[in-house]
């Protein structure tokens, strides 16, 4: 990629289509407490902080926390969410850390390495702010049982396993696990109008980069399958989603 995907576009809707399922922030937020043995001490940085999903509810677990994006829309939103808890947000760009050497005690990346214009780079940024012994805490969400999620992705070759790829680029970087992965799962529902209007917008960062045609290739093979297989657009396709975080110390 040439260029970092700046999330812009998303900020009016991101909330509502990428957020958790109410309750399972405090869920998330546990998960990092545990990778990252976060306390009122920790000096936290996370790159890609978007609308503040994962600083909002990780944020008062540490001592301070550095949010940086490239997109104003979505710390915007962030700030009007913030209600007191002091996030400090800057804009600006992974790949070029505003911070010193040695700054923080942990980073954190979810959702954000393959949107970069250079993932391998902006991990060396991050062991270049980490202090010694600080950690990098990956975060990922995931899902299973979407056929015509599947059925989208193979029709515009979309990478189709995008968590694996970037989990293998940590550690074929050198980050080295610490821990093991913390992960829950819980219920998700889709429909298919769902999962058709999501497309129909470009919701979703996978069809900003499509070409025309790739795009209506993958809008007519995805229409003809909900066709084929569903009476019902509203039929309620049951899936588990999961949420994981990772800890990483830095390349030796
Ligand atoms: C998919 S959103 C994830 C937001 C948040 N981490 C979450 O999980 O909800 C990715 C965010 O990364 C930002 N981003 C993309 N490239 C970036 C870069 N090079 N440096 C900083 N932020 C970047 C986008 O603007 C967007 O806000």
């Amino acid at each position: 990629m040439t260029q970092s995907i700046s999330f812009d576009r998303a900020a009016g809707y991101y909330d509502a289509t990428r957020g958790f399922p109410p309750g399972l922030e405090a869920q998330a937020a546990q998960l990092f407490v545990e990778a990252g043995g976060l306390s009122a001490q920790t000096r936290a940085l996370e790159i890609g902080v978007g609308t503040g999903r994962i600083a909002l509810p990780v944020s008062p677990y540490v001592g301070s926390y550095y949010g940086v994006d490239i997109s104003s829309a979505m710390m915007a939103v962030l700030r009007s969410r913030q209600d007191g808890r002091a996030i400090r947000l800057l804009e600006g760009d992974a790949l070029r850390l505003p911070f010193a050497d040695a700054s923080f005690d942990a980073v954190i990346a979810v959702h954000v390495l393959h949107l970069v214009a250079d993932a391998s780079a902006v991990l060396r940024e991050l062991a270049r702010v980490l202090r010694p012994g600080g950690l990098f805490l990956h975060g990922w969400n995931h899902h299973t049982g979407s056929p015509v999620g599947r059925v989208w992705e193979a029709a515009v070759e979309a990478q189709i396993d995008r968590n694996a790829h970037y989990i293998r680029l940590v550690t074929e970087s050198g980050w080295r696990p610490h821990g093991g992965e913390r992960a829950f799962t819980y219920p998700l529902r889709r429909t298919p109008r769902e999962f058709l209007e999501g497309m129909r917008a470009k919701i979703w960062s996978s069809c900003w980069n499509l070409t025309d045609q790739q795009y209506e290739v993958g809008v007519r093979t995805t229409e003809a399958f909900v066709d084929a297989r569903y009476d019902d657009l509203d039929a309620v396709i049951e899936m588990t989603g999961g949420f994981s975080v990772q800890a990483y110390l830095p390349p030796a």
